[in-house]
């Protein structure tokens, strides 16, 4: 038994559907969640950008609370730098695009699947390589949906404008049509009533949150790491932004209150 908290973390409030993912598979983990909202969208910048911000966050994690696992909760930095992570740290580092892969593999109706995702996600060919091996049979169509995240990132999950850019970004997916769709952002769930609006009823969602906390789960356990018993345990919301914002959207997002957030402030942002 470790009591030691899960580290997590993402460009912003998207990790925080992985995060409750894992709080509900296991309440009593401690949790440690930093969503790096001054330097959000990780989509468009270079894979040496969201390399040296992923390192940057997994040593601020490690050296101020010690954390036992890394959870890279956005694709984006998975898919550009979870090697670098998973060599430079002893510690388990678990990514969102193995269980993403898979959650659409198991749960795909169908043979023409998709996915979406960040213009980094999608042009990393992440998921195109993963999927040829797991499920070579399947009709692959991969879309990058810019713009999705800021959505996001200021608590607007039903606007007008956001379903005009949907109904814009998902075009490739409604001309393949595309049976079950993997949100390959972390980003999304928040927005799966409106993509839901614009494909229509056939095409399912596939969200890979939980898978990647049953991921984390089965790590856990494999390496003696898992904290089994006790009270439900604390989680430390951290931002890179301001604490009273990621507060006041957190609660819209998550529907509960995220109590204290700590401020971190990077050297020259
Ligand atoms: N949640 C991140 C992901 O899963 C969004 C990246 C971004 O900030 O663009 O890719």
């Amino acid at each position: 038994m470790d009591t030691r908290p899960v580290g997590i973390f993402d460009s912003g409030f998207g990790g925080l559907t992985v995060l409750r993912a894992i709080n509900d598979l296991m309440p009593n983990e401690r949790l440690v969640y930093f969503g790096d909202s001054a330097r959000y969208p990780y989509g468009p910048k270079t894979r040496e950008q969201v390399s040296a911000y992923s390192l940057q966050i997994a040593e601020l994690l490690i050296e101020r609370y010690d954390i036992k696992m890394l959870v890279v909760a956005c694709n984006t930095a998975s898919a550009q730098a979870l090697p670098m992570l998973e060599e430079r740290f002893a510690i388990p580092v678990v990514g969102m695009i193995e269980p993403g892969a898979r959650a659409l593999a198991m749960q795909s109706m169908g043979e023409r699947i998709g996915v979406i995702g960040t213009v980094g996600t999608i042009g990393s060919g992440a998921y195109q390589t993963r999927l040829a091996r797991i499920a070579p049979k399947k009709r692959l169509v991969c879309a990058a949906t810019p713009g999705f995240v800021e959505f996001v990132e200021r608590g607007e999950t039903g606007s007008d404008q956001l379903k005009v850019l949907a109904e814009r970004l998902l075009r490739p997916v409604i001309d393949a049509k595309v049976q079950t769709l993997l949100l390959g952002c972390t980003h999304y769930p928040f927005l799966a009533r409106a993509i839901s609006e614009v494909l229509g009823p056939e095409t399912l969602l596939v969200s890979s949150s939980e898978e990647t906390a049953f991921e984390v789960r089965g790590q856990l356990l494999d390496a003696a790491l898992a904290t089994e018993a006790g009270e439900p345990a604390d989680i430390v919301y951290m931002t890179s932004g301001d604490p009273d914002e990621f507060r006041r959207i957190g609660r819209c997002l998550l529907g509960i209150d995220l109590r204290d957030v700590v401020s971190v402030k990077w050297a020259g942002e």
